[in-house]
Parts: C-alpha cells; sequence; structure tokens
C-alpha cells in the first residue's frame, strides 16, 4: 500500500491553476459500500469561514453527486500525466450506466479514514462538507449572461459544494 505523509495546506507547492484546471483532478465518495469518482476541471482551493476550503462543482446529473450528497466526507486526488487516459475515462463515462468503471482503469480503490481515494494518487485531499448551492441564471452579472447561455443550454446548474479541507497526504517517494 502508498505511503503518505500529511501536509498543511501552507506548504502545498502545486499550483491549484494547474492542478485542477489542468491537469485535472478525481472526486471520489462511498455511498453504502460501493465508490464512485468522476473527473473534474473546474474547481478551486481557497479560505472561508476561516477554514481552509477546496469548491468542488457538480451538475446535477452526475452519478457521483449521488455519492456526495450521501456523505459527509469525500476526496479530491490527483495524479500524474500517466493516467490521462483513466482520467478522461472516468470523466466520460457514467457509473450509472456503466457500475464497473473504475474496473476498466488502472485505479486501485484505498480508503484513509473511511474515505475512498486511489493508491495511484500522488496527492490526496481529504474534505468534509460544510455547504452547497445550487447556481442559478439570476447570479450572472447583465455582461455576463453570455456564460449561462453558453455552459448551460440544459439548463443544468452546476452545484457547488464548500468543503473543508481536512487532510493534504502526500505520496511519499
Ligand atoms: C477533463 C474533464 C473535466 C470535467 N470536469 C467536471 C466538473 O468540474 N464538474 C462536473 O460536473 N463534471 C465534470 N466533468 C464530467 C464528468 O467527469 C463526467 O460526466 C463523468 O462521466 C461523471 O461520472 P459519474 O456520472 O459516474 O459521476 C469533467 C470531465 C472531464 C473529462
Amino acid at each position: 500500500m502508498a505511503q503518505y505523509k500529511e501536509i498543511k495546506p501552507e506548504e502545498l507547492s502545486g499550483n491549484p491553476f494547474r492542478l485542477i484546471g489542468k491537469d485535472w483532478m478525481l472526486v471520489t465518495a462511498k455511498k453504502d459500500n460501493t465508490i464512485n469518482t468522476m473527473t473534474a476541471s473546474w474547481g478551486g482551493m481557497g479560505v472561508m469561514w476561516n477554514k481552509n476550503v477546496a469548491v468542488t462543482v457538480l451538475r446535477p446529473q452526475r452519478y457521483t453527486k449521488e455519492f456526495i450528497d450521501t456523505s459527509k466526507r469525500f476526496s479530491l486526488s490527483f495524479y500524474d500525466d500517466s493516467y490521462r487516459k483513466d482520467m478522461t475515462y472516468v470523466g466520460r463515462v457514467s457509473g450509472r450506466e456503466e457500475p464497473g468503471k473504475i474496473t476498466k482503469t488502472s485505479f486501485t480503490p484505498a480508503e484513509i479514514d473511511g474515505v475512498p481515494y486511489f493508491e495511484e494518487a500522488n496527492m490526496v485531499l481529504i474534505c468534509k462538507k460544510l455547504y452547497v448551492q445550487e447556481m442559478n441564471p439570476e447570479g450572472f452579472m447583465e455582461d455576463c449572461k453570455e456564460l449561462d447561455v453558453q455552459n448551460y443550454p440544459n439548463k443544468d446548474y452546476h452545484f457547488m459544494y464548500v468543503a473543508e479541507i481536512e487532510k493534504i497526504l502526500i505520496k511519499e517517494a
């Protein structure tokens, strides 16, 4: 089993714009005794209510959302480039239609404090949900309404989850 060491958020050396936006992350949660995961490239890391938080946005049709909604905690995990193909796969195929989707990848499920992630991760964030809110068209500024038109032709507005980053685990060499 892979070994991880815990670091403080202030010690994080990765750039969140690259980590999330360019390299992507997996959002993983457990429901009953099964896990589901999906790729995400939108979101953020920062500070809210004096807590270190990660922000993740999920469209309502994501099967992973059902898992997040029934769990107190979930993980965000990060991988090197050799897992790009697997990340693309779990970002294209839904666990609702393909229940064995994780087994079609090289990801090995593991758990930390009952929170699922994959052993291939080079960094794992254990996140505790604090706040969830559905985005809505009224929230866009008058001169930004095209963002609504471009991103939500099906009116499937993201649910924004703000979660406390309880642990940051970095894989030991
Ligand atoms: C690079 C990439 C980034 C994605 N980012 C997000 C995201 O931030 N939020 C979201 O809801 N879906 C995002 N998706 C889509 C989901 O990963 C995809 O719909 C996935 O199949 C959902 O799986 P599920 O239904 O098993 O949860 C992304 C997909 C890819 C390939």
